[in-house]
């Protein structure tokens, strides 16, 4: 996985403004390249692209807060995500949601303290073969039953 640039090397979002800045509606692009770099979207990371866009940070901030793709707080270190997918979901995505986040001990959307892993609920991620469907960073455990998630976990 790749590694985040740290949020206090703010030069990295401001190239990233800089290579966008002329381009009318420019916001959104601008947004998902610092998250692909930093891994979210703090306050210090929006209050700077607004300056340097010159406008206000409510604006960032609004768009940052209404697209579900951008996150405000750091993901894990391992990135699971559930698919909430029709095909996933009518076989069952939900109770394996329900377990991951009963092993951790947090909710959809949350990560754990120790920055290890975090969970979201996913759209469908094209293995519907293999439904229910949960994604760990870039591999796939597909079929699962509840009952497989504890040693999934374990692996990590
Ligand atoms: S619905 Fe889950 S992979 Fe397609």
């Amino acid at each position: 996985m790749a590694d985040y640039v740290p949020v206090e090397n703010l030069d990295v979002v401001k190239e990233i403004v800089a290579a966008h800045k002329d381009v009318p509606g420019c916001l959104m692009g601008i947004l998902q390249e610092t998250q692909e770099k930093y891994g979210y979207l703090p306050l210090e990371l929006q209050s700077t692209i607004a300056d340097e866009l010159q406008i206000p940070l409510t604006e960032v901030y609004g768009v940052a807060t209404f697209y579900s793709q951008f996150t405000l707080k750091p993901k894990g270190k391992f990135k699971i995500g559930v698919c909430l997918g029709t095909a996933c979901y009518v076989r069952g995505s939900q109770d394996i949601l329900d377990k991951v986040n009963g092993q951790l001990g947090i909710a959809t959307g949350e990560t754990t303290e120790d920055g290890k892993f975090s969970v979201d609920a996913t759209r469908c991620v094209g293995a519907c073969g293999l439904a229910p469907v949960m994604m760990i960073n870039e591999e796939v455990f597909g079929r699962l039953v509840p009952g497989d998630v504890a040693d999934i976990l374990a692996k990590y």
